[in-house]
């Protein structure tokens, strides 16, 4: 059986630099806050006129190079995204026509902050089965224009960021090589506990000014609720990747899990006994990018040489749904 291994990484995020005081300046919310609750000291958010496809197509461009290929090589590809730069159709197929590849298949997953473990566990079976060669997944986001950036919506708006990362997944025949195991969950008995309602369809018409002018359409979040959740469902999808594949923690050599919140990562840390040396956080500087937080702290940390050929590398997420899951992949 092949394995599916990832041979290029990518990243991008938009130019503009938000700092947690340029967020003081249009909410009541400090820098001390933000830092002290999150870790967050920087975000990037798009300009007018950048596109979700945009910062996709970035990101591809360079796990493309890295990857040695082209374009043209791609047999299959899947975003991550809760954003849309349409209602519809999904921005695979707007990212497949810009890469000018039609034909080739293209889905959307709209997991959240486990898009990219999800797309990751469903391009690895593609591959395993033998259905697709390369298949090029992607977590893209823009978060910054669907935020209320009143004081009425700062719990959330200081959090999110916009970004992109790609990789290009590929098969081998090699044994014990590339992704080991994946794991998935969902619990949709609190969906409602971080989500956005509208525009819904369930709504007649499914949106109007009412609620476009109310904090309805913004999306909402019990902080204390999801941060409870996380810091127990991270743990477990990491030790069931573990356990998956008689690996144990000490034999990890990093960690990469969806950036949330640094309280949220020391705090999984903290559970695991893993150091911090060993898990990858760049929330300092991005802030939560959602489905492509996980593909951007993957790319940094092979630019940084911190991801070495042979490395065990765990991949966790917790999201929106709620969604969690993990990756237990040798590099
Ligand atoms: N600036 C200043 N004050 C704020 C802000 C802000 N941006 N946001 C909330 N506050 C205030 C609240 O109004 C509240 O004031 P009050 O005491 O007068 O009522 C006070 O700060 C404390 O609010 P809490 O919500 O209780 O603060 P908490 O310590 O729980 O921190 C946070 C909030 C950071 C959102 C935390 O709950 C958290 O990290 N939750 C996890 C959520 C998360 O990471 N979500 C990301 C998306 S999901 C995911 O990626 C896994």
């Amino acid at each position: 059986m092949k394995n599916a291994r990832i041979i290029g990484v990518g990243h991008y995020v938009p130019e503009r630099v938000v700092t947690n005081h340029d967020l003081e300046k249009m909410m009541d919310t400090s820098d001390e806050w933000i830092r002290e609750r999150t870790g967050i000291v920087t975000r990037h958010w798009v300009r007018e006129g950048e596109t979700i496809t945009d910062l996709a197509y970035n990101a591809t461009n360079m796990a493309l190079e890295r990857a040695g290929l082209k374009p043209e090589d791609i047999d299959f590809i899947i975003v991550a995204s809760i954003a849309g730069d349409a209602q519809f159709p999904g921005n695979g197929c707007f990212l497949q026509a810009r890469m000018e590849i039609p034909g080739v298949p293209a889905m959307d997953i709209r997991n959240a902050c486990s898009g990219f473990v999800y797309a990751l566990a469903v391009a690895d079976k593609f591959i395993k089965t033998e259905t697709y060669r390369n298949i090029l997944v992607v977590g893209a986001e823009i978060q910054s224009t669907g935020l209320d950036l009143s004081t009425r919506g700062r719990d959330m708006a200081v959090l999110f960021g916009d970004g992109a990362g790609a990789a290009v997944v590929t098969a081998t025949d090699e044994p014990d090589r590339g992704i080991l195991t994946t794991h998935l969950h969902a619990d949709g008995r609190y969906a409602t506990k971080l989500w956005s309602e509208f525009p819904s369809v369930i709504n007649h018409p499914y949106i109007t000014h009412e609620i476009v002018d109310s904090d309805r359409i913004y999306p909402k979040m019990e902080g204390r609720y999801v941060f409870k959740h996380a810091v127990s469902k991270f743990p477990e999808a990491i030790m069931e990747a573990l356990e998956a594949t008689g690996y144990t923690v000490e034999d990890l050599d990093l960690v990469i899990p969806h950036q949330a919140n640094q309280r949220i990562t020391e705090a999984v840390a903290q559970k695991l006994g893993i150091s911090m040396d060993k898990i990858v956080s760049n929330i300092h500087k991005y802030g939560n990018t959602t489905a492509a937080s996980i593909p951007i702290a993957m790319s940094e940390a092979w630019e940084e040489g911190r991801i070495k050929d042979g490395d065990l590398i765990c991949l966790a997420a917790f999201g929106a749904g709620f969604t969690w899951g993990s990756v237990l992949l040798r590099w």
